[in-house]
């Protein structure tokens, strides 16, 4: 089927992402952790922002996800939560926030809804989680799978790795993908796995695909937000395309600054203000007559 362009301005909502998959709509996701940048991610029409543990790796600078916690979401979900209208809201469950018992993860789960403004949540981990989904969204809770590279098994993975290389691991994942779409997750995340497993599972589940790392067949992309825009530090997996180099900016912002700075270019007398004239003439203070009239700003 051919794919189309969304051209509609309306919210996005958990729904519609399969009406969308049956339209044949490719819709894109990005990542976002404050004001700014989401309400930018969302004025460009991005159909879908996460608040990901990724903040972890990209703002927070612990190096992986698993030290992120509930609270450090929260904060950071508020802030997106003001600046985004039309895209659908997703924050990540991060990891020890869903592991202690369904109880404890339903109300981690709604503090991101009810106070963080989360229109859905999404967790990692496949089969296994599936009574946990199946909770959820008995309790009127959104839910995205996520499945493959799941970042918040790091240290029983050893290292980040393509998932699904093998006949049993790749039958596993499409396994997995079955089971989020039969627990009532309304669409999962397939996180570096190869593209010919990502497109099996596509066109075998009726909720969309939402591949990093995973091909062009998924429904719909997403990427972390710093890497694609050259703002991390670390090397980039392969499938990273560089859309800018935000960090060579910045430098050359900060770096020019100090510059003005330093040599004493900075302020001007446009970018200061100027006493009024009759406060210089009561405190006796010479002032240049072009300055006579005070900025009001
Ligand atoms: O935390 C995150 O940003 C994610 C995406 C990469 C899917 O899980």
């Amino acid at each position: 089927m051919p794919y189309l362009k969304p051209e509609r301005p309306e919210k996005v909502s958990a729904p519609s992402l399969r009406s969308s998959k049956q339209r044949g709509e490719r819709l894109v996701c990005l990542t976002a952790y404050d004001y700014p940048t989401a309400r930018i991610l969302d004025e460009a029409g991005i159909d879908i922002i996460l608040v990901g543990d990724s903040l972890g790796n990209v703002v927070l600078g612990y190096g992986n996800t698993v030290p992120v916690t509930l609270d450090e979401i929260l904060i950071h979900l508020k802030a997106v939560r003001r600046a985004v209208q039309r895209a659908l809201l997703v924050a990540d469950m991060p990891y020890g926030s869903f592991h202690t018992g369904d109880d404890d993860a339903v109300r981690n789960a709604l503090r991101l809804v009810k106070e963080g403004g989360a229109e859905a949540i999404k967790l990692e981990g496949g089969h296994k989680r599936v009574p946990l989904v199946k909770r959820l969204v008995d309790e009127e809770i959104s839910v995205m799978g996520h499945i493959g590279l799941t970042p918040q098994s790091i240290n029983q993975l050893g290292a980040y790795r393509v998932q699904g290389k093998t006949p049993k691991a790749a039958q596993q994942l499409i396994d997995d993908a079955k089971a989020m779409e039969d627990a009532g997750a309304f669409a999962v995340v397939l996180e570096v796995v190869p593209r010919e497993i990502a497109k099996m599972i596509t066109e075998s589940i009726s909720i969309p695909t939402i591949g990093i790392g995973a091909g062009v067949h998924c429904d719909i992309q997403v990427l972390v937000l710093h890497d694609m825009l050259g703002l991390g530090f670390g090397k980039q997996a392969r499938f990273v395309r560089p859309y800018a180099n935000l960090r060579e900016v910045m430098t050359d912002a900060v770096t020019r600054y100090a510059d003005d700075v330093r040599n004493g270019t900075y302020p001007s007398e446009a970018e200061s203000y100027a006493l009024p004239a009759e406060t210089a003439a009561e405190l006796e203070i010479e002032t240049p007559s072009r300055d006579s009239k005070a900025e009001k700003s």
